[in-house]
């Protein structure tokens, strides 16, 4: 037996990371490792990294220079850095922060047990290529242990489309799907430890086509196969790609009772000039007509969306163009971003917009997102929604969970525990939550 030591992990980013912090607690459980509460008590401290725009990534040397004294104090204590600036910047992380012990990139966490024996050993390791292998069947989870009512689970990674503002491509490599047998293993344990949700994630997840018993399956296919799982109540998906929005995905909208209705379909800008030289390979127009297919087989689904403002070249008429296809979609939650250069990127080399300029123009769409949110929101109101409890309330009775529509419910005087799904009517709607009440 080795001696328990304990490990805090700090995870930046996409929800894989958060996954990717699942699996590698996980993959040093068996190193002796338990969860430790905060940085100061932890024998090794991971920082789970995000590459995404240039404020992500300096956050990490300032996190990393808080660890100082922590290190001074305690000379045993390793430090790690892994996600998406492990694999971006490598050895140059050790040489700009020396107390950084190990760096490993996404593709190699199943060689975190052995990286950490070495780093024990007083050597400074690094791991940051891209195997062929499956990481996730050798970072196996640990059986039964119970959890919480959703989980993500990743079935796709990586991605090929190179989008012109994009690292991903780069620290997350080519894009891969997961066989599908692995998927609904891994699925059945999840539900098996108290599991009621769960999100597949991928970079591009409707892009996937893992193998399955008779040849590929699409996300969709997949999907199906979920359905049939006795005990899990809701399926979700993100992030999708619109040009991979295929017929038997939108048909799933209407049809699969698990299925969620509520999509994340990034559209990143409304011009046409700017798409082009994004390298979206989508226009304004495609994304709407896909938009109006999603709705006629779903008419009710939650819309979301990514924007960026400011990026090359984009002037005030590319901006408004931007402001229109909101106003035509109507996003029910959004998430809009400054360009961000990312050197390496072929956006990076553009002319680049006056930062003033582009900081009014963010302003301008978060306002009119905040509003669309607001009025999705506010529309619940009087509806009858399915709610999954996820946890008590700060009140004494109350219940937290999330609707259908993934808005946060609260419901007070409720007798429902962590895990129950249950018909509630939403009676109000504050700042980012509605208030329900059980229909019995
Ligand atoms: N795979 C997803 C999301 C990838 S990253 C997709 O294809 O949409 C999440 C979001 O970060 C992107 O949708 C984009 O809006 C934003 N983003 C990516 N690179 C960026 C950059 N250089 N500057 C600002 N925002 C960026
Ligand atoms: Fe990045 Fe584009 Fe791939 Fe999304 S589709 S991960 S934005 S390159
Ligand atoms: Fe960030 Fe990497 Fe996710 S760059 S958004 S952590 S894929």
């Amino acid at each position: 037996m080795t001696a328990p030591k304990k490990l805090f992990i700090k995870t930046y980013g996409c929800q894989m990371n958060v996954y990717d912090s699942e699996r590698m607690a996980e993959a040093l459980g068996g190193q002796g490792y338990t969860e430790a509460k905060s940085a100061d008590e932890a024998d090794m401290i991971l920082l789970n990294t995000c590459h995404i725009r240039e404020k992500a990534a300096e956050k990490v040397y300032s996190e990393l220079g808080r660890f100082k004294k922590l290190k001074a104090q305690k000379p045993d204590l390793k430090i790690g850095v892994a996600g998406c600036v492990a694999q971006a910047e490598g050895q140059e992380i050790m040489r700009r922060q020396p107390l950084v012990d190990l760096v490993v990139g996404p593709q190699s966490y199943h060689r975190l047990p052995e990286m950490e024996e070495k780093a024990r050993e007083g050597e400074k390791v690094l791991d940051t290529d891209f195997p062929e292998e499956d990481k996730f069947e050798k970072l196996k989870r640990r059986p039964k242990s119970k959890r919480g009512p959703t989980a993500f689970l990743t079935v796709q990674e990586g991605c090929d489309k190179f989008c012109a503002f994009c690292v991903v491509p780069y620290t997350r490599g080519a894009e891969v799907s997961r066989p599908a047998d692995r998927i609904l293993t891994e699925a059945r344990d999840l539900v098996e430890r108290g599991v009621r949700e769960i999100t597949l994630l991928g970079q591009n997840v409707n892009a996937y086509h893992g193998a399955g018993a008779n040849g590929d399956l699409t996300l969709a296919q997949l999907i199906w196969e979920l359905d049939k799982l006795e005990g899990l109540e809701r399926i979700r998906f993100t992030t999708s790609h619109p040009n991979d929005m295929m017929n038997d995905l939108i048909e799933a909208h209407g049809t699969c009772k698990k299925l969620m209705p509520y999509l994340h379909l990034p559209v990143q800008a409304g011009s046409d000039k700017i798409l082009k030289r994004m390298n979206r390979s989508h226009t304004a127009e495609s994304y709407l007509r896909l938009i109006e297919r999603i709705r006629a087989a779903r008419p009710d689904i939650l819309i979301s969306g990514d924007f960026i403002v400011g990026f090359p070249e984009e002037t005030e008429a590319d901006f408004q163009a931007t402001l229109d296809l909101v106003e035509e979609v109507k996003y029910g939650t959004a998430y809009s971003f400054k360009y961000s250069t990312r050197p390496g990127t072929p956006a990076a080399e553009r002319p680049q917009v006056d930062p003033v300029e582009a900081d009014d123009r963010l302003q301008r769409l978060q306002a009119l997102l905040t509003r669309q949110q607001r009025e999705i929101q506010d529309s619940m109101v009087g509806r009858e929604v399915g709610v999954l409890f996820e946890k008590p309330g700060r009140q004494a009775g109350q219940m937290l969970g999330k609707s259908d529509y993934l808005h946060a419910v609260h419901v007070a005087d409720c007798d429902r525990q962590a895990g129950d799904l249950a018909r509630v009517r939403i009676v109000s709607s504050r700042t980012n939550s509605l208030a329900g009440e059980l229909i019995d």
